[in-house]
């Protein structure tokens, strides 16, 4: 099915859909995994019913619009330049693809599973983004703190379970190659993880008019990312159904049409990086991705994603079952502005030097 917004195509095509019921009965679901993550998948999964998972979805998504609907003066109180607002809020700190900072959204950044994870100053110092310590706004918007944990151990969770699926299609498509649990425990222990709790603040319709306006063409460059259905919300804070042409956008590998993915309220969705990609020898496929929010004066849309990463000395290196370099590096149908995978793995030798070339390159 196809639809038009704007003068752009867009084609309307149906994620793949667990439920999380086959996830815990240990149900081989290789079959699955590969129309999602396969060289003609979306690079996406969506989950579906996790019980309780609406109360502690609205918990959260309506906590950080609590947050971003405070004060400046507040809100900077919550603020880490000295990580380069990589923990706590950040707003007008990022760029837009034309270069303008970004003042229409803004985002509160935390690790989920733990607070503080070393005393070690001197790693602090070399790499705060990843080792400083969480802030929370403890008296101004003190429900945030425990909204976004509760909240995100579910999404972990959740990883770990796509992690294993991962790992079990591995090993069947590579006879015995990739061992069993290899993603699992290579998540499992890293310290990497980071949560974006994310406010789109209603901008000018003119800012927003292409689907990639606000959060321009990328790939994930990590190892996964659990995303939820993002909540739509008037300025007097009421649900709205999710305005049409809102939505996360992924440029199908198979054809190259621009696939708008609906995720529905009550289901979470898992995403493939890039890292994952080559540590899978090209096997399992990330996708270009963008997100639009709403035209409307009137609507702010509120969302958390979870980046589970691997550790940040973690070897970049192909697997002995690898396909060919240049399938492993090659993103069919890149959207224009978007740096190559294989540019970015000149020189690096780690998942960190990875990380910080495609910081730099999508700064360029
Ligand atoms: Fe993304």
């Amino acid at each position: 099915m196809s639809c038009t917004s704007g003068s752009e195509q867009h084609e309307q095509l149906d994620p793949v859909t667990i439920s999380f019921h086959d996830l815990q009965s240990g149900e081989d679901l290789s079959e699955k995994i590969e129309e999602a993550f396969g060289f003609k998948g979306l690079g996406l999964i969506v989950i579906k019913d996790y019980p309780e998972f609406q109360a502690k979805r609205e918990r959260i998504l309506r906590a950080i619009r609590k947050f971003a609907l405070l004060s400046d003066e507040v809100k900077d109180k919550c603020a880490v330049p000295q990580a380069n607002y990589s923990f706590g809020w950040s707003h007008g700190k990022e760029k837009m693809k034309n270069g303008i900072p970004d003042f229409a959204k803004g985002s509160y950044y935390a690790r989920p599973h733990a607070d503080i994870i070393t005393d070690d100053e001197e790693l602090k110092r070399q790499y705060p983004e990843t080792y400083l310590d969480n802030v929370w706004p403890k008296t101004d918007c003190p429900e945030l703190e425990n909204a976004f944990k509760d909240m995100s151990r579910v999404q972990i969770d959740m990883g770990h379970h796509i992690c294993k699926l991962f790992d079990r299609y591995l090993h069947k498509l590579t006879g015995g190659k990739h061992k069993l649990d290899t993603f699992y425990n290579m998540l499992k222990d890293s310290v990497a993880y980071k949560g974006r709790m994310l406010h789109y603040f209603p901008v000018e319709p003119e800012l927003n008019s292409s689907i990639d306006g606000l959060c321009g063409w990328h790939l994930d460059h990590g190892c996964i990312t659990c995303l939820l259905s993002p909540l739509y919300l008037d300025l007097e804070g009421n649900v709205l159904p999710k305005p049409n042409e809102c939505g996360l956008y992924v440029k199908s590998p198979r054809n190259g049409s621009v696939n708008k993915v609906d995720i529905p309220a009550d289901c979470l969705v898992i995403q493939l990086g890039e890292f994952f990609q080559i540590l899978s020898g090209g096997l399992l496929r990330a996708t270009p991705h963008c997100v639009r929010s709403s035209k409307s004066l009137n609507i702010t849309r509120e969302q958390l994603a979870v980046f589970m990463d691997c550790p940040p000395t973690q070897l970049l290196k192909l697997p002995e079952f690898s396909l060919p370099q240049e399938e492993v590096f090659n993103t069919p149908f890149l959207p224009d502005g978007v740096p190559e995978l294989k540019s970015r793995i000149v020189g690096a030798e780690t998942y960190r030097d990875f990380a910080k070339n495609t910081f730099k390159a999508y700064l360029q």
